[in-house]
């Protein structure tokens, strides 16, 4: 119930303009975002890097509503490659794109191209490109944008949500030799027609996914800071045989960071999700819908305030 309500306020103008302007907010985007430019984010990501860890670069935005803006978005990761290049960074640092960032809800067709020149200057620069997944009205729009770029940048990532009822079939579909799959639990709020609503249902369905993923010719990108998820991905990497330049575990910057660099000292690759920028309402609100415990504190903060 709370998360849904959560996640119906990031969607909500007025509730984004109250918890945008409050201090409090400021200081809990610190924890997940490495800040408000590409200096920023190249700095984060030097630290990160020079800890052992890899990371996945997001320039904060979504749901863009007009061409001009799209465009902004994708000449902004352009700029975010040269500067990673620049810096001696990418490789190993790649970056994750949301489609309705580059424009899918006013035409898929757009978002596709834009999302191809950021592969291409990905490609230019020796790095790739991971398309985020976005709400469940938009899985196949971006599965079929996946396809399209991955026939001139098959190193193009995709990412499956374990809540939908879908996955364990687009696993299927998506574990072939090549393809960069990452799987996470899911961040949106879904109907119970496509998603599970039960947490254990959630689990259960992640490790059926996983399974399909490991048990492939992929290469898997376990997205999770569940403990218990990590283990079992510890464990079929181990059935499976499956050396740590075949697959890689992935969190959150700000989730679980301790975790991040024990993964790293035992000798897996860990890929760090880092976003930078300005437009960072809705990750935050999707951050707090994850940690309730933390929704309390910060109500308290922003009345007090
Ligand atoms: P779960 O939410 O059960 O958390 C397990 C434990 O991790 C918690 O008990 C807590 O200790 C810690 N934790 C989790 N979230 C936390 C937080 N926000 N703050 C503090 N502690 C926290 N989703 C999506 O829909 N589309 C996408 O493209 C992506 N991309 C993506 C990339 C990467 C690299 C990651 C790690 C995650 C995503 N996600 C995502 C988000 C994902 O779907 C999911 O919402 C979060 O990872 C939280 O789920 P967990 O698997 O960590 O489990």
């Amino acid at each position: 119930m709370l998360r849904t309500a959560i996640l119906a306020a990031a969607r909500t103008p007025t509730v984004e303009r109250l918890i945008t302007n409050a201090s409090v907010a400021r200081s809990l985007v610190a924890r997940y975002v490495a800040g408000d430019e590409v200096a920023d984010a190249v700095r984060v990501s030097q630290e990160l890097i020079a800890d052992g860890l890899a990371v996945t670069l997001d320039q904060l935005g979504e749901d863009t509503e007009d061409e001009a803006g799209a465009a902004a978005t994708t000449e902004a990761y352009c700029g975010l490659l040269d500067a990673l290049a620049h810096a001696g960074l990418a490789p190993p640092a790649e970056v994750s794109v949301k489609l309705s960032a580059v424009g899918q809800r006013l035409d898929p067709k757009l978002a596709t191209e834009n999302a191809r020149k950021i592969c291409q200057a990905a490609a230019a620069v020796g790095t790739t490109v991971t398309l985020d997944m976005e709400d469940h009205t938009t899985t196949d729009l971006t599965l079929d944008t996946l396809s399209t770029l991955r026939v001139d940048y098959p190193s193009t990532g995709a990412v499956l949500q374990a809540y939908l009822r879908r996955t364990e079939t687009d696993c299927r579909e998506l574990a072939h030799a090549g393809s960069r799959v990452r799987l996470c639990k899911g961040a949106y709020a879904e109907p119970e027609s496509v998603g599970f609503e039960n947490a254990l249902d959630v689990d259960r369905s992640y490790v059926r996914c996983l399974n399909v993923l490991m048990a492939g010719e992929g290469y898997p990108m376990i997205a999770t800071h569940d403990p218990r998820l990590v283990a079992i991905g510890e464990e079929r990497a181990r059935w499976y045989d499956r050396t740590p330049d075949t697959f890689e575990f992935q969190m959150l910057y700000g989730v679980r960071s301790d975790e991040q660099r024990r993964l790293a000292r035992d000798g897996y690759t860990v890929r760090i999700y880092l976003p930078y920028g300005r437009d960072w309402y809705p990750y935050l609100m999707r951050r707090l819908a994850e940690r309730p415990a933390y929704v309390a504190l910060f109500a308290r903060s922003l009345v007090s305030s």
